[in-house]
């Protein structure tokens, strides 16, 4: 690796707009790489001269495309700087990872960390230096689409995936041919668009931004992430790609980030449709001067830096801070003495490594820690054993290998496990009866998928060449022959992911009526629901037997959701988002603040804060997730009875498996401050721990709670905890604390 001066030194040899160009990241169609398009195409003109320079390109890969990519590049560049290769990597490039929503779910932290060094070895060995990923944003209304993207609802939870996924992507060093470089993304606060709507303005107090929508990001830069992505929005009015005191003041200066900071896809030339900027010189210039280093596919700096600082508008120290940022991250990533991490070696390894053995079990693991059993009237496990036993596999997810999510675009599709192949493996094939059931979507239903054509309920019907009618006939035959009935429902993997925001979050009609009619034949009736975002489901809470959330389990997750079924894994996944009872709840989390007038379900009162249609609280909360298997706790107890400023106190107590399978349980530690200076949320998670326990076996376990863990805004705008009673509820106990004086 060079040193400091000799970076430094380089950096010094380039000329205006050599530098300038290092500043620009451009779609792999300006190379020789075609790539995938993320965002709207606005046909970015470029002086050759740019072009030629252009610091990094985009969502190109493959190690020997790349390398071909890289030598032409060089042989063209004059200064011989290399090119930085992006792509979004989001849950695994050709092993698919269960969605990120669905990882939050597996209150894992350890796998979910195992599972993003999978996702670094196998992008690294397709020639990638960087992932854009962790997305860090909080998510509390499941109309948006990304929800899909992030961990879910919770401050703690998000901080502690998100470490994961860095510590996981990155290893100890970019400087090995094992790890890509992380990018958190949207700074900041993307998560909470009014309304739901895609790219919506974000308009929040700085108190519940700095409490609760800051913290994961921050955590992201504190596990030593290398770069940060700002995001589209506005924030309080200010577009965050031009906003100098998110992205310098408390991004740079308080929490001393050094790293890279690139904006997202076209957002700084979107500057304009924003209505801040009136040409594309003046977005170049808000971008620069809010310390954005790096612009994602769009002109404006590629055009206009030069000029700016020419005409003396933008100095060009500011110029050279966003250049050595990236000159850094080449430097860290070993670039600037090998440029071709991808020699032959790294071709082998491409081999050897892309969807591996070692992989693929890390990917089920996940996939089955990460599903969620919402309901079970005892119908799930089925026996492997009762051999005689019919099973019917219906629904339009029965054999479909849509499993992977709106982000996954590496993989190679006929490397999917479906459900019915998972199933086949482990109870037969003699067993199971398939049907489709149903069209996924309604015959009026018609969106738009990242590329391509749209995706219509019409064109789904005329390559079926069967009507609505028959799939249900055949289905209901099937299911009244059955002893149980495995139903798959659920939405299109492009109904979530970017672009992929909804007002309607229930499952289309005739999916509902297959539900409806299958029930009548059969009570038997387990659902699956394959989403990206939590669904409001209340018909299925009535009339299915057993639910199980499984996502988009990713390339494995045929195989998980068939041992989950069997038992031959015991599910585990606890609720990362609150699932409404219906879209008018939205935006929906836990940790909501009481109001004056609470509800209270034994006092019915008109003046109290709920609805009149609807009831006040989620239909299944976050946490929540029911287990094959039983637990009981016992002695749960603090170490304390107070604690001062900066001292910790510890939740401990004795967990014991007392069903009849082996299964893990996840402690949730919740704590309450009962009266403070500012309204404070009803509970927020503060720590968690997930122990896997055989039958009869029983662990004590201790969770430490630190005092800045309980820090908020006062009234008097300091950040600190308060003195007086905290309550902590754990292991269904509710217990006290004092903070001291
Ligand atoms: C998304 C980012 C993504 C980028 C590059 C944008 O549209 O918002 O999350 O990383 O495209 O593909």
């Amino acid at each position: 690796m060079k040193t400091k001066k000799q970076v430094r030194e380089l950096l010094e040899n380039l000329s205006l707009p050599e530098k300038a160009a290092q500043l620009i990241q451009l779609t792999g169609n300006f190379f020789e790489g075609s790539g995938i398009e993320t965002g709207p195409s606005m046909g970015v003109e470029l002086p050759p001269e740019m072009v030629r320079h252009a610091g990094s390109i985009l969502n190109v890969t493959g190690a020997e495309t790349l390398r071909k990519v890289q030598e032409n590049y060089l042989k063209n560049s004059k200064n011989k700087i290399p090119l930085l290769f992006m792509a979004d990597v989001i849950n695994g490039y050709r092993t698919v990872f269960p969605i990120p929503l669905a990882q939050g779910c597996s209150f894992n932290p350890e796998l979910v960390k195992a599972g993003a060094k999978a996702s670094a070895r196998e992008s690294a060995a397709a020639g990638l230096h960087v992932t854009f990923s962790p997305m860090a944003d909080l998510c509390r209304d499941s109309r948006w689409g990304r929800v899909m993207e992030s961990t879910g609802e919770d401050v703690w939870l998000n901080r502690r995936m998100v470490r994961a996924m860095v510590e996981g992507y990155q290893g100890d060093s970019l400087d090995t041919p094992q790890t890509v470089a992380a990018c958190v993304k949207h700074f900041a606060a993307y998560g909470a668009p009014e309304a739901g709507r895609e790219y919506n303005s974000v308009d929040m107090s700085e108190k519940k931004l700095l409490e609760e929508y800051l913290p994961a990001y921050k955590e992201a830069v504190e596990a030593g992430c290398a770069l940060v992505m700002t995001s589209f929005n506005t924030l309080n009015g200010i577009p965050a790609t031009a906003n100098k005191w998110l992205n310098r003041e408390i991004l740079r200066e308080q929490w001393g980030f050094d790293g890279v900071l690139i904006s997202d896809y076209a957002a700084i030339h979107e500057l304009m449709e924003h209505g801040v900027a009136e040409t594309e010189d003046q977005a170049a210039e808000l971008g620069i001067r809010a310390g954005v280093d790096m612009d994602m596919v769009s002109p404006a700096y590629g055009n206009h830096l030069v000029k700016l600082v020419e005409e003396g508008f933008i100095p060009e120290e500011m110029v050279d801070e966003c250049v050595l940022h990236i000159l850094e991250l080449k430097n860290r990533l070993g670039l600037l003495d090998n440029p071709f991490r991808f020699d032959q070696e790294t071709m082998d390894r491409e081999q050897a490594c892309l969807g591996c053995k070692e992989h693929k079990e890390l990917a089920k693991s996940l996939a089955g820690e990460s599903m969620v059993l919402l309901k079970n009237e005892g119908i799930l496990p089925i026996s492997e054993r009762s051999s005689g036993k019919k099973i019917a596999l219906i629904g339009p997810f029965a054999d479909s290998r849509l499993l992977c999510g709106s982000w996954s675009m590496f993989y190679q599709e006929e490397e999917v496990v479906t459900l019915q192949q998972g199933m086949e493996e482990v109870f037969g094939v003699d067993r199971l009866l398939t049907a489709e059931g149903s069209f996924l979507l309604e015959k009026e239903e018609e969106f738009l998928p990242f590329k391509g054509q749209p995706i219509t309920g019409r064109e789904e019907r005329e390559r079926s060449g069967k009507t609505d009618e028959e799939l249900l006939r055949e289905a209901v035959g099937l299911a009244s022959e059955a002893d149980v009935v495995i139903l798959t429902l659920g939405e299109h993997p492009q109904q979530s992911g970017e672009g992929g925001a909804r007002t309607n979050l229930c499952l289309p009609g005739c999916q509902r009526k297959l539900l409806k009619e299958i029930c009548k034949v059969n009570q038997k009736v387990a659902v699956l629901l394959f989403s990206g975002r939590p669904l409001a489901i209340p018909e299925v809470e009535e009339k299915a037997q057993a639910i199980l959330q499984v996502w988009f389990p990713g390339t494995e997750g045929g195989s998980a959701m068939a041992d989950i079924l069997s038992g031959r894994m015991v599910p585990s996944g606890r609720l990362a988002m609150s699932f409404p009872w219906c879209v008018g709840q939205e935006p929906l989390a836990y940790s909501r603040l009481s109001t004056g007038r609470p509800v209270r379900p034994d006092q019915p009162n008109r003046f109290s804060s709920g609805y009149i249609d609807a009831p006040d609280r989620p239909l299944y909360p976050f946490g929540f997730g029911l287990s094959y298997t039983a637990f009981s706790y016992r002695d749960v107890r603090l170490d304390k009875k107070e604690f001062g400023k900066g001292e910790d106190f510890c939740v401990k107590g004795t967990v014991k498996n007392t069903g009849e399978y082996p299964g893990a349980e996840t402690v949730l530690c919740f704590v309450q401050d009962v009266c403070g200076s500012t309204a404070r949320p009803e509970r927020e998670l503060k720590g968690f721990e997930k122990i896997f326990l055989r039958q009869e076996e029983e662990v004590e376990f201790s969770i430490t709670i630190k005092e800045e863990e309980l820090r908020f805004i006062t009234a008097e705008g300091v950040f600190e905890t308060e003195p007086g009673i905290y309550r902590v509820f754990a292991g269904g106990e509710t217990l006290e604390i004092r903070r001291k004086e």
